[in-house]
């Protein structure tokens, strides 16, 4: 039987707020408890705005109620949160709110707390006055924790507040033309013909397709004869960046789930790609996806700081390093990454990536080009990273990227909503050596 979806909301944030699991885990397990697509899209996006929004709905609850709600009873304070975010944010009658909600707390054991659950909701309804956080500290104003908003006003003094901005945004939907398939305009007249209404605007790029509305992928036309891909603008540069031939040995190092190793191949379907992760089971995605598109590659489980473990002798023309990082570029796609990431994680991850790029490095040929990729807006991990790797290594030089609005700058940052693209950053090195 389908279960409730507010119970189901409630649960869902406290396994990622105060268990540390991420939304892309607990969320498909809450929707897999659900029979309907309308109950699980409602699921998301109550998911989503919850993260999108907890600092304002703490300080509101924290206004109407004299203590939170603790201990066993947690599940019900991220039941209140999700109450409130009904009312403030959606388009569901503030009736069916409030007793939808007040239902689901009898089904959380909160039999007694229903006569409370109802008095704060209905506060909330009466007293509009407690959702103005202009004069709110940062944190609330903002909805970030202080330490992402520090980093980011030290980086960007002019534009941290439209990156904040930006990350509380809904992302789009992109797709990426598989051109081994289908042209960019056939598909375009494909979606066009089903009245689905899209745009191709990135001029470089009329193979990235951004849909004005979201839809089931699955039932987009050509999805199982594989003619699109799910893809971000941004990551669709990588690609493309590279300046893949048929000819080259290319090695992309943390290629799991595959969506740039798919767009690899699209682009050399010759190539001889080695596509490489550390997580076995993030690999199986990385096949699947090969499959559906009809592509191959050999695909290794294995930590690529340690090539000796797995690099057979050859030397590759093209490596992309898509490395781990914040991932505080697709705040916006993912929510929940501003309260899962802390800020001890950050040097920890600029250390593995300082690894992995000087271990592949090794690996490229003379006059080779490597992609240095992440969708970090920090420049510890980007700028920083890039700039420390030229001044130990007289073998690389930088080169510029053609999109990159500043010649002058260390690799090209793009910041979250630019384009409507994700955040994401990009050094192009080439291997000096080859006349
Ligand atoms: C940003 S994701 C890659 C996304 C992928 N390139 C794509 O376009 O679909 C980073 C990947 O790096 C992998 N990873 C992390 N540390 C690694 C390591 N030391 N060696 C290889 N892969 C690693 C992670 O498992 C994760 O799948």
């Amino acid at each position: 039987m389908s279960q409730n979806v507010r119970v189901l909301a409630a649960k869902c944030c406290f396994d990622i707020i105060d268990s540390g699991q991420s939304m892309s885990d607990a969320l498909p397990h809450a929707q897999a408890q659900l029979d309907n697509d309308l109950d699980k899209a409602l699921l998301q996006e109550i998911c989503f705005g919850v993260m999108r929004y907890l600092p304002q709905l703490e300080s509101a609850t924290s206004q109407l109620m004299a203590k939170p709600l603790v201990k066993q009873l947690r599940p019900l304070q991220f039941l209140l949160y999700v109450g409130i975010y009904q009312l403030k944010f959606m388009r569901i009658p503030d009736h069916a709110a409030i007793s939808e909600t007040v239902e689901a707390a009898r089904s959380l054991k909160g039999q007694s707390l229903t006569k409370l659950i109802n008095a704060v909701l209905r506060n909330v309804q009466r007293h509009p006055g407690i959702f103005d956080f202009e004069d709110a500290p940062d944190p609330v104003q903002f909805n970030h924790p202080g330490w992402i908003i520090s980093q980011l006003q030290q980086a960007y003094p002019e534009q941290w507040q439209d990156i904040l901005l930006a990350n509380q945004q809904k992302a789009p939907l992109w797709l990426r033309v598989n051109s081994n398939k289908i042209t960019a305009e056939d598909y375009s007249a494909a979606l066009t013909a089903a009245d689905i209404e899209h745009q191709q605007p990135l001029v470089a790029m009329p193979t990235a397709i951004k849909l004005n509305q979201a839809q089931d992928v699955t039932k987009l036309p050509g999805y199982v004869e594989g003619w699109f891909s799910v893809q971000d603008g941004a990551a669709q540069y990588a690609a493309t960046l590279l300046d893949v031939k048929n000819c080259q040995h290319i090695l992309d190092a943390c290629c799991a789930p595959g969506g740039k190793t798919c767009h690899i191949l699209e682009l050399a379907p010759q190539a001889k790609v080695t596509a490489l992760d550390k997580e076995p089971k993030r690999l199986i995605r990385v096949e699947e996806n090969l499959a559906r598109l009809g592509l191959t590659a050999t695909v290794i489980a294995a930590d690529a700081a340690e090539p000796d473990t797995w690099w057979q002798g050859q030397l590759f023309d093209r490596i992309l390093l898509d490395v781990p990082c914040s991932a505080t570029g697709v705040i916006r796609r993912h929510p929940d990454i501003r309260w899962l990431r802390k800020k001890a994680d950050i040097p920890v991850l600029v250390a593995i990536q300082q690894q992995i790029l000087q271990q592949c490095w090794q690996l490229l040929a003379p006059g080779g080009s490597l992609l240095y990729a992440t969708c970090s807006v920090l420049p510890a991990e980007n700028q920083q990273q890039i700039t420390a790797f030229l001044q130990q290594h007289a073998d690389a030089s930088l080169q510029v990227i053609p999109h990159q609005p500043d010649p002058t700058t260390v690799g090209w940052q793009i910041l979250p909503n630019e384009q409507q693209l994700d955040g994401f950053y990009y050094a192009l090195l080439v291997k000096n050596g080859k006349d």
